[in-house]
């Protein structure tokens, strides 16, 4: 493990917050956007930290509900904790355990940055936080939660995410099989025009099984792929090919 020690943590976090206040001249952030920060911090941030309410689960670096948790029940409020993520934006602290994976600078800035360190102000640490709740059925819910829509744009969901292709255009005509095989192992192959590595390559291990199906029935039906019918039997898993994953490396 990369990351400090639990009990260490929420220490810095603090030290990190009145370093913050200090510095701090109360410029307003009335102009910003966590609609959009949401968005923004699914496709930057959810792919190395988790967060509740993002539906992000994210491992490389710290929680950040449990970040934020301890500095919240403090009685820090939401624009201080503002303050702190821009900060660490802008000048992020570099990772003691492992400095090959601290977090790069400015992943956002101007306005983006505004509306991300808006968004994680406004959510990181709330108790009971969660995705919001979305019509459609439970396929809808798993694409909601697990932030797909930030990358991708699918109709049905009314998400607009460019980072990958529009699933509208690219899942028409596909099979079931061949949808799951392109979300549990998206570097299989990658789709034209885009880069690899980008969409995360862990949901084999973040959906249940019940949640992954459930997910890739509402792609196949709402794009009008084949096999919209759920086989529920284990013999009707797809079989995307012999070859997938012999190697076992963590
Ligand atoms: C490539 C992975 C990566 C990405 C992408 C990334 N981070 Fe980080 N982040 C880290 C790591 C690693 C740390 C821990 C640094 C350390 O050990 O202090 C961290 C720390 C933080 C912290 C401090 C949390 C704490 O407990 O001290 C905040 C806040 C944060 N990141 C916010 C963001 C935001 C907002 C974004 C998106 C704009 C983002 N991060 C994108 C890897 C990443
Ligand atoms: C951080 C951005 C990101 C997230 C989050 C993400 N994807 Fe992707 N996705 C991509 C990119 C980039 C590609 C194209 C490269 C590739 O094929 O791996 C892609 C490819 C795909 C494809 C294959 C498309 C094709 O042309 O065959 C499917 C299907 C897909 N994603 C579904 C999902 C679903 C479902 C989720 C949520 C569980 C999700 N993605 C989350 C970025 C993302």
């Amino acid at each position: 493990m990369t990351n400090l020690p639990n009990p260490i943590r929420p220490l810095l976090m603090l030290a990190a917050i009145a370093a913050v206040a200090l510095g701090a001249s109360a410029c307003g952030t009335t102009t910003a956007d966590v609609e959009r920060g949401r968005v923004l911090f699914i496709e930057k941030c959810g792919t190395c930290h988790s967060m509740a309410e993002a539906g992000t689960t994210g491992v490389v670096g710290p929680n950040l509900d449990d970040a934020f948790q301890a500095a919240r029940s403090v009685g820090h409020d939401s624009e201080t904790i503002e303050g702190v993520v821009e900060n660490q934006v802008e000048y992020p602290r570099p990772n003691n355990g492992d400095p090959a994976v601290s977090m790069p600078p400015n992943l956002v800035e101007g306005q983006a940055l505004e509306d991300v360190s808006a968004y994680v102000g406004k959510w990181a640490g709330v108790p009971g936080a969660a995705p919001p709740k979305v019509p459609g059925g439970p396929g809808a819910q798993v694409f909601a939660n697990k932030g797909c829509g930030g990358c991708h744009a699918l109709a049905a969901a009314q998400t607009g995410g460019s980072v990958g292709p529009n699933l509208d255009e690219v899942l028409s005509g596909e099979s079931a099989a061949m949808v799951q095989k392109s979300i549990v192992d998206p570097n299989a192959k990658i789709a034209k025009g885009y880069p690899a590595n980008v969409m995360p390559t862990n949901y084999e291990e973040m959906l249940s099984p019940k949640e992954l199906e459930d997910l890739v029935q509402y792609l196949v039906t709402e794009t009008g792929g084949k096999g919209a019918t759920p086989q529920g039997g284990k013999g009707a898993a797809p079989q995307g090919g012999k070859a997938a994953a012999s190697g076992s490396k963590g």
